[in-house]
């Protein structure tokens, strides 16, 4: 991940964490659909857009990806690490759920650590790379050469025996 270490420090500092707070206490929801099954929410922070998201939702009960996935996270560079991608997960995660999603997936590169913090933070848990999903989900996703997990956090309300 890299990345400038004085940036890095910079961003621990009590003033960075609490600019950070009132941007995101600042950030409004802008939500766009797009055809039946693809929802696109965006962070607005006065006239920037600095954070995007999808939700989309596969339908057909034959498809082993049948269920609500997010995808396309993207926070710009310079608003990184201020709690933006929480915020806006955070609100498609809700909104899955007021759809009637029980679980949302989503899939992450092996090699992205800041993506796998976030989603880790969020309740996310790896679903097993020899469960019945993957072998099928690398087939159909074709993301050649690029190792990556697939994810799952529930979302709707739990039944009697897992409360
Ligand atoms: C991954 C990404 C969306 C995170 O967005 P963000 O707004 O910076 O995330 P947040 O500030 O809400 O951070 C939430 C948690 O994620 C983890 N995290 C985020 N960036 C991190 C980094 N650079 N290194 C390590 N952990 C990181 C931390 O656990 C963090 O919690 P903390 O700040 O309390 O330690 C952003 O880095 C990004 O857009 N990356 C490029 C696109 C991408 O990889 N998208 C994901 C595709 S699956």
């Amino acid at each position: 991940m890299g990345g400038n270490p004085l940036i890095g420090a910079l961003r621990r500092t009590r003033l960075f964490r609490a600019a950070s707070r009132r941007v995101v206490r600042s950030l409004k929801l802008n939500v766009r659909t797009e055809g039946d099954n693809r929802t696109v929410l965006c962070a607005e922070f006065g006239t920037f857009q600095p954070a995007t998201v999808a939700l989309t939702r596969v339908t057909d009960p034959s498809d082993c990806r049948c269920g609500f996935w997010l995808h396309a996270m993207s926070v710009a560079p310079p608003f990184r690490r201020m709690g933006i991608g929480t915020w806006l997960c955070r609100q498609a995660l809700d909104m899955a759920a007021r759809m009637g999603a029980e679980s949302v997936l989503l899939t992450v590169g092996e090699d992205n650590a800041a993506a796998a913090g976030l989603y880790t933070k969020l309740g996310f848990e790896r679903l097993p790379s020899d469960g019945p999903l993957m072998p099928e989900l690398r087939r159909l996703e074709s993301i050649a050469g690029k190792p990556y997990a697939a994810m799952r956090v529930r979302v709707g309300p739990r039944t009697r025996d897992e409360a």
